[in-house]
């Protein structure tokens, strides 16, 4: 099988890394790839969103499975072309996206199918929602209808912040058209979680539920990033609040996507909250979370490409899936000043001292220039490492991560800490 795995991140690295331990795939492109992806994949210089490109390559050789990581390319409706032209491809069309694509329509979806979620008022006028924020108190969660490159969801501590929110969404439109409706939201308070799922239009298969850490600096403080680091699975998630997620969430939702006509084959992320309540939807994304997909890969025991290819012919029954019992962890070693700009450009050394404490690193923001590896975003690599229990695998990551350096790196020293308080 010849799979082309679309996007240049961290997630698509490991999907690259993954997918290419298949025994049926003879070669992996990645478009547009990274330095790591490089060295066990063709990379091709075609962005994520030029539908059109991706699919004259597609069809010229003769690619039997299309692999769709970033959200961009299946909100402007990949999936919708690559069929209409008998093209292969994992991820969900434009409808299914449309989850992860319009908040507003996503909020209204778990409205209609009874899923637990915050609660929420939509407005399409600026005065209308500056009227909510004065009959309401702090905190505030404005949120952008559209994609805003994971930085659309505002947590407002005053009215001022929340007005001045609501200026540059509405007003001055700094997310462009996303910022055309917003809803405002119930402020929930808990852990986080995230489930992700494979679904084909019939059923579902689980992976390892994983945390995510947003927040820049130790103990979640800072701003919001992609993600700083991950582990799974989580020891909160007992078997008790396993199957009141199954019934009051997933199975919902699936039923749901079914009853709407959402067709295709991708994985769905529940990103979670727990509540004094009982779990609730914060949000929906309509592909692999980036850093969790970076330890829930590793833990796959399957065979990932012939699973999506199952998947995509309706026949995820049939497909063997199994997730492994150990624990993992993925820290992300970040450029200094991220999420607000920072300078590209610095050498990266240590990746094979890392190797060598039994960390896989997948690289993020790099680029080889001149056979030199370097920085070129804002999360650089993310170190990964597995063990028979969440301690282990910490111990491990810490010592590889400890070896990569380049100027002015950073990373979060409490990835998994939660976990650890939780056993
Ligand atoms: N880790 C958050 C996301 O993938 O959206």
């Amino acid at each position: 099988m010849k799979v082309l795995i679309i996007g240049g991140g961290g997630r698509e690295h490991t999907l690259a890394w993954k997918i290419s331990q298949s025994p049926s795939v003879e070669a992996v492109y990645a478009a547009p790839g990274n330095a790591g992806i490089a060295e066990i994949a063709e990379c091709i210089p075609v962005s994520a969103t030029d539908i059109d490109a991706l699919s004259g390559f597609a069809r010229e050789h003769k690619i039997d499975l299309t692999v769709v990581g970033p959200e961009a390319p299946l909100v402007a409706g990949i999936v919708d072309t690559f069929r209409a032209r008998g093209l292969a491809i994992f991820g969900f069309d434009r409808k299914g996206a449309r989850l992860e694509g319009s908040k507003v329509w996503a909020k209204e979806f778990m409205d209609r199918h009874g899923i637990p979620t915050g609660g929420f008022s939509v407005f399409d006028d600026p005065a209308g929602a500056a009227d909510a924020i004065r009959d309401n108190s702090p905190p505030y969660v404005i949120k952008a209808d559209g994609l805003a490159a994971g930085k659309g969801v505002l947590i407002c501590g005053s009215e001022a912040e929340a007005m001045d929110a609501i200026d540059r969404i509405m007003k001055e439109r700094v997310f462009g058209d996303a910022g055309e409706r917003i809803i405002i939201e119930e402020f929930l308070t808990g852990q986080e979680l995230s489930i992700l799922a494979i679904f084909d239009g019939r059923t579902y298969r689980l992976f390892v539920p994983s945390q995510d850490h947003k927040r820049a600096y130790d103990g979640d403080e800072g701003p919001n990033t992609g993600g700083m680091g991950a582990y799974a699975p989580v020891p909160l998630y007992d078997t008790e609040l396993e199957r009141r997620v199954a019934r009051e969430i997933i199975e919902p939702t699936f039923n749901g996507m079914r009853e709407d006509g959402i067709t295709g084959a991708g994985v769905l992320y529940f990103g979670l909250i727990i509540t004094g309540d009982g779990p609730k939807v914060l949000e929906y994304n309509c592909r692999f979370g980036d850093p969790e997909t970076q330890v829930i890969l590793p833990l796959f025991d399957g065979d990932l490409a012939e699973v999506m290819r199952e998947a995509v012919s309706q026949n995820l029954e049939k497909a063997d899936f199994s997730n492994s019992a150990e624990s993992a962890v993925c820290v992300v070693v970040a450029s200094g000043g991220y999420p607000g700009s920072y300078r590209k450009g610095y050498t990266i050394t240590g990746i094979e001292r890392a190797g060598g404490k039994g960390c896989i690193v997948f690289h993020a923001g790099t680029a080889l220039v001149d056979d030199r590896l370097q920085t070129s975003g804002g999360r650089v690599l993310g170190v990964t490492a597995l063990g028979s229990s969440l301690g282990e695998a910490l111990g491990r990551v810490y010592s590889g991560v400890e070896e990569i350096s380049f100027t002015d790196r950073f990373f979060r020293r409490d990835i998994g800490g939660k976990g650890l308080q939780q056993v």
